[in-house]
């Protein structure tokens, strides 16, 4: 080990946090920047689902909500894509790799929301696993990483909240209510666990993540954390959680469940999930139609800049 691994060692080692112009691995760098440009791509595809339903949300209040939800996740973006962008890429060029079909994102956004409960469902499930694994987040090695999951953490804990307000005024409204959030947990139950990711036997990165204390936990086990929180919450609600297998086992401390459709989740991630295309065509348009915005804000900013520079 030279001077330069044994320092970035010494730095894991004693849990101090790598810095952008820390020497690191170029493995150490390249997987940070896939992992966190996925991320960033996950919370800005993740807008798509939910702003489907901002203008038929039921009332005035649940707008509000949902509206700062959605710009909410757009900033986790932001933030995620500057993070990447220490570890010296350029942020078109991952809008490149995202457009281009290249890059992941989360593969829980290539379900369609067909009803209103499905937004309380995403945040109830959907963020409530997003924040398992982020808070894990929190202590990972990466400074830039760890600090920006702070941020997120707290806003994603008022989306799980506010998605849960809205299950469970569902669940204890009209039977019609209430039967429409049941479909909204069946539909989003299996592939909220997914989210996690492969199981620990197919993980190809998690063994070196977690070397390099970018992961603390395996998906495996941030999945049963989901899993064991999430099942008295769906009680609570008086749904049913879509698992026949689902059952405590008092050994363990934690409930037993069955098994991942994993063909369904490696085919969503290869892109042949319901929403897949439809998702990357409305990303694509987007980026497409806010070309003049960055245009703009390029002149504007050169502009200033030759005037400063002029002074
Ligand atoms: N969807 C799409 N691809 C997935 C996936 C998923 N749910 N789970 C795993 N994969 C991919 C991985 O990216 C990897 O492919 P790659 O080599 O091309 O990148 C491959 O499957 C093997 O998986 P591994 O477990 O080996 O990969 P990781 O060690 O990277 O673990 C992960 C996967 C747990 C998702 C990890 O990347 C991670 O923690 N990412 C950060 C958190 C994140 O992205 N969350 C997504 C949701 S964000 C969100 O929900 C926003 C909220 O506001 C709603």
């Amino acid at each position: 080990m030279d001077k330069f691994e044994q320092a970035f060692q010494n730095k894991l080692d004693n849990e101090e946090k790598i810095e952008p112009k820390d020497w690191m691995p170029e493995k150490y760098r390249k997987t940070l920047i896939r992992q966190i440009s996925q991320h960033a791509h996950s919370e800005i595809v993740g807008m798509l689902p939910e702003g489907n339903w901002i203008t038929r949300a039921p009332s005035m209040r649940r707008k509000i909500g949902l509206l700062a939800k959605v710009q909410d996740e757009a900033g986790h973006g932001l933030y995620l894509y500057s993070a990447a962008e220490t570890l010296g890429i350029d942020r078109a060029e991952l809008f490149d790799q995202l457009h281009s079909g290249i890059a992941k994102y989360s593969s829980i956004f290539n379900y369609p929301t067909i009803s209103w409960s499905d937004i309380g469902a995403i945040g109830w499930l959907v963020d409530g696993a997003a924040i398992m694994n982020q808070v894990m987040l929190t202590r990972a090695s990466y400074g830039p990483y760890a600090r920006a999951m702070v941020r997120i953490c707290k806003e994603e804990s008022f989306h799980q909240r506010q998605g849960y307000e809205m299950m469970v005024s569902l669940a204890n409204g009209t039977e019609e209510q209430k039967e429409m959030a049941q479909d909204s947990l069946n539909r989003w139950w299996w592939p909220s666990l997914m989210m996690f990711g492969p199981s620990n036997a197919e993980s190809t990165h998690s063994a070196q993540s977690m070397a390099w204390k970018i992961k603390r936990k395996s998906n495996d086990d941030l999945r049963q954390q989901f899993v064991d929180v999430t099942v008295p919450q769906a009680e609570y609600l008086g749904l049913k959680i879509p698992d026949d297998k689902l059952k405590w086992n008092e050994e363990r401390g934690h409930y037993d469940f069955g098994e991942i459709n994993w063909d369904e989740f490696w085919e969503v991630v290869k892109g042949n999930g319901p929403c897949n295309k439809e998702r990357l065509e409305t990303r694509v348009k987007a980026h497409e139609n806010g070309a003049w915005v960055r245009e703009a804000a390029m002149a504007y900013s050169e502009k200033l800049n030759t005037a400063v520079n002029h002074k």
